[in-house]
């Protein structure tokens, strides 16, 4: 007999390896609460002090599904899916979703003393690092500093640091999401293919926003053509040390 917790990882490698990147679908519809459901499961995502620096921009409404389509280069994934979902993340949202978690610690019964002050002390570093990390002045110290020492690439201080570092906290968000796509009995291809400008403007972005990456949803066509799933070898993925 399969104990819960085996029970419960046959259930995620199946799940996992029905998430595939499909191109085309059939374009027909998905209820609403579905998409709710899912859009939600992909909020559940962790972020760095749970900044939640994203928002899920669900493109429903037909006739500006098609202009995101288009500014997608057209790819068959976008033109076919039924619904586009651009992940999209600014300081703007960054800064508001911290209000909102100092909001819920300032009110909420549910903490003790000692985490609260904890969070709060996260709220605090975070507020600093929302208005000093993005400085332009940041820019030439860095560069020099990558020069010497690569692995500093991905430090969030910059304006492109701090872009890439909420892209990087979205992302995790666009993954929840395909799984729970998948878990829905839809499929899913993650799209990197696309004219930012376009999509900023079509959606009505406020500048400074960056867009890691816009999803396809769909069910997957009788006819969708899906190669067999290639990985490198495990021994060059997993470094044990
Ligand atoms: C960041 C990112 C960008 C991608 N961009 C595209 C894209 O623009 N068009 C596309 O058809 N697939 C795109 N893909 C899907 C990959 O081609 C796909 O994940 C990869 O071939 C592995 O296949 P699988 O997802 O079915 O396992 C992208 C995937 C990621 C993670």
């Amino acid at each position: 007999m399969q104990t819960t917790a085996g029970a419960t990882w046959t259930y995620f490698q199946s799940l996992n390896a029905s998430r595939r990147s499909v191109r085309d679908f059939t374009g027909e519809s998905i209820p609403d609460n579905d998409m709710q459901e899912i859009l939600e499961a992909a909020m559940l995502a962790p972020s760095s002090a749970n900044s939640q620096p994203y928002e899920l921009h669900w493109v429903k409404d037909p006739a500006v599904k098609s202009l995101v389509a288009k500014a997608c280069n057209s790819q068959r994934a976008a033109m076919t899916a039924t619904y586009l979902v651009v992940v999209v993340a600014s300081k703007k949202i960054t800064r508001n979703a911290i209000d909102g978690q100092l909001d819920y610690i300032q009110k909420t019964d549910q903490l003790d003393e000692r985490t609260r002050a904890y969070h709060l002390k996260n709220i605090k570093t975070m507020r600093s690092f929302l208005n000093i990390g993005g400085l332009p002045v940041w820019s030439p110290l860095l560069w020099i500093i990558r020069q010497l020492m690569p692995v500093f690439t991905l430090f969030p201080l910059s304006p492109a640091g701090m872009r890439q570092w909420m892209a990087r906290n979205a992302i995790y968000a666009a993954q929840n999401m395909m799984l729970a796509v998948a878990a829905k009995g839809y499929d899913s291809c993650p799209m990197e293919g696309f004219k930012a400008p376009a999509i900023a403007k079509i959606l009505g972005l406020s500048y400074g926003s960056v867009i890691p990456v816009v999803i396809a949803v769909g069910k997957r066509a009788n006819d969708a053509k899906i190669d067999p799933q290639w990985r490198k070898p495990v021994n060059e993925a997993i470094i044990v040390h």
